[in-house]
């Protein structure tokens, strides 16, 4: 499969895109990639399918959020995590559908924060649950046997700088978190949300 990873450099995006990189081949996207496209602004979605054509699969790694205690968390907060994370990947969907071939695949990134608090995260957990939301409803409405899901991982190991935040929390290794992905790209499912934890 030819499969267009966005987000491709970081924590999660370097699990999936190995993991899938053992059988397939992998385009990795970024702000700062070779392939450059920037979720935050649509407008830079259309560029990036032109020059990278056809695929069978685009996995989303992506999405800043801000965190700080519910009292500190200002309406344009929840707005800039919403546009980030959850409107960038829905945009990803809606201007992707054309250049994913028959029978291909959407996976986009969520995370533990939509089925379980941690102090700070109420922004995250908002946009978490939204997109596990959108993932479920636009499963029913995807053309040509296009399916989508969601991972939802636990903190990764390899995330060292978010442990103190996760107290008690199970953290995740990059290899078992990649195999989610392997699972939504060359599994039948849609619809839905693969937790790991
Ligand atoms: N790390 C964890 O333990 C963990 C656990 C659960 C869920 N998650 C979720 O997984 C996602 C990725 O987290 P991460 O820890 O892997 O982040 P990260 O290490 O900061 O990596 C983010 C990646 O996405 C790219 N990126 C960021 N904003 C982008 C944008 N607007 N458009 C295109 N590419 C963009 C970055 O590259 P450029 O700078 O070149 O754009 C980078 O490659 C987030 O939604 C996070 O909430 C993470």
């Amino acid at each position: 499969m030819r499969i267009l990873v966005i987000g491709a450099g970081g924590l999660v995006g370097k699990a999936a895109a190995a993991a899938l990189g053992m059988r397939h081949e992998v385009i990795e996207a970024s702000r700062s990639g070779a392939v450059a496209v920037d979720l935050a602004d649509p407008e830079t979605i259309p560029p990036m399918f032109e020059s990278v054509g056809a695929v069978d699969a685009i996995v989303s790694c992506t999405g800043t959020v801000p965190f700080k205690p519910l009292a500190e968390l200002s309406l344009g907060d929840f707005r800039s995590g919403f546009e980030d994370k959850v409107l960038g990947q829905v945009a990803l969907v809606q201007l992707g559908v054309d250049y994913v071939r028959d029978g291909g695949s959407f996976t986009l990134t969520s995370g533990i924060l939509a089925r379980e608090p941690i102090l700070t995260g109420a922004a995250a957990s908002l946009t978490n649950g939204a997109l596990e939301s959108f993932v479920m409803a636009a499963a029913a409405e995807l053309p040509r046997g296009l399916r989508i899901n969601a991972v939802s991982p636990t903190v990764l190991e390899d995330a060292t700088g978010y442990h103190d935040y996760f107290p008690g929390f199970s953290r995740v290794s990059s290899e078992s978190l990649g195999q989610a992905y392997v699972k939504s790209v060359e599994g039948v499912q849609t619809g839905q949300t693969y937790a790991v934890d």
